[in-house]
């Protein structure tokens, strides 16, 4: 192993009351997958930052940034205000009351931009609390991109109201959208997109970029034009600029043809030799295991938080749990208790599973469920 895959070598739970960190989520902090030479989000990661180093203008790399962060920078900073979702613990893994694992790289934006860079790409593996499907991992990866415009193209401090009527403002989006559109072709060819628009505390106005993918409009970034107010927090009440984020594994799953988002933390050589080339080329399965699926019921307490019980099937079935779903609902007329019945299917993406070990970790979960959630097993 790599440095750059050596997960897991670092201490993250604690008995500190907010702390809701597993050992699952401890041992994917370090992998840094982004750094993994060949892995396709180091492609992916390559190939965004050369189409920026194109561009003539120099953007700095920061892809090494540690991913335990303040509350104050993920959030405060931001301006996402106390109470939004964002926050909740039911969402974000917390060290502590005001420590996390980072949600967004928009958490280094502001730190970086006190510092006095001016225009960078930012890096990192970030966390979420979240569901379980192909397409869903507690931990991915994000590219954050910053510009600051030239003092000499801003008018003198105007009120926010002005600034967004501004001629500047809307040259500033301009310059973001040809931007980003010009990395979405770089990467994709020529690729039906459309913008949407969006909202987020600390850019305005906001965007989120679409691409037409297999039937199908696909969010791929989202980004705006700098808040006034993010830019006064970080002492730049006389600049202006724009933000991006994307994510990843999103456009490497597209570019790839990687069906399964578990396939990037895999150390199966079948997996991680078929990117030596450096280049993007097309994943070719191999076999594709058998799945099972096991389903448990259960009446759920009124403080019921689904991604709590995602979080026990990853700490009782890691990786092999692909995908678990809600397949029925519905609430005792008499006694008013909600019923629940989720459908756990089970395949790893190395080998067959035996019955056993399904039925051992369907075992645990349906022991640990109860005394952890407060369900009744039905
Ligand atoms: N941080 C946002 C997200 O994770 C994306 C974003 C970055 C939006 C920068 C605007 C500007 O969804």
């Amino acid at each position: 192993t790599t440095s750059a895959s050596a997960g897991g070598t670092r201490t993250l739970i604690s008995d500190d009351p907010s702390n809701n960190v597993t050992p699952y989520i401890e041992k994917l902090v370090g992998r840094n997958l982004h750094l993994i030479p060949n892995h396709p989000l180091f492609i992916i990661k390559r190939k965004i930052e050369g189409y920026f180093a194109e561009l003539g203008i120099s953007f700095e790399i920061f892809d090494s940034l540690d991913p335990v962060v303040t509350c104050t920078a993920c959030f405060d900073d931001l301006n996402i205000p106390p109470g939004h979702p964002a926050r909740k613990p039911s969402d974000t893994y917390y060290l502590s009351e005001g420590t996390l694992l980072r949600t967004h790289t928009s958490a280094h934006q502001s730190e970086l931009m006190r510092r006095g860079h001016e225009r960078f790409l930012c890096t990192g593996d970030v966390y979420r609390r979240d569901e379980i499907d192909a397409s869903h991992y507690p931990a991915f990866h994000q590219m954050e991109g910053v510009r600051l415009m030239d003092v000499a193209d801003m008018p003198a401090q105007l009120s926010r109201d002005e600034w967004l009527a501004s001629d500047a403002c809307a040259r500033t989006a301009a310059e973001l959208k040809g931007t980003l559109e010009g990395l979405v072709d770089a990467l994709f060819g020529p690729v039906e997109k459309r913008w949407v628009e969006a909202y987020f505390p600390f850019t305005e106005p906001s965007l989120e970029l679409e691409i037409f993918f297999q039937g199908d409009w696909l969010e791929v970034l989202g980004c705006g034009v700098i808040h006034s107010e993010v830019l006064a927090k970080c002492g730049l009440e006389h600049r202006h600029g724009w933000a991006f984020g994307l994510g990843l594994e999103r456009l490497a799953m597209i570019l790839f043809s990687i069906p399964d988002i578990r396939l990037f933390w895999t150390e199966d050589t079948r997996f991680t030799s078929q990117f030596a080339s450096g280049e993007v080329v097309k994943f070719q399965p191999y076999s594709k295991y058998p799945e099972c699926y096991k389903d448990v019921a259960f009446f759920v307490p009124e403080t019921w938080e689904e991604n709590d019980f995602m979080e026990l099937c990853r700490e009782c079935g890691g990786d092999l749990m692909e995908n678990v779903k809600m397949i029925d609902e519905f609430t005792n007329p008499k006694s008013g208790k909600r019923s629940l019945c989720y459908r756990i299917v089970y395949r790893s993406m190395d080998r067959s599973l035996t019955n056993e070990e399904v039925d051992e970790i369907q075992f645990q979960l349906r022991e640990k469920v109860g005394p952890k959630l407060g369900v009744e097993l039905r």
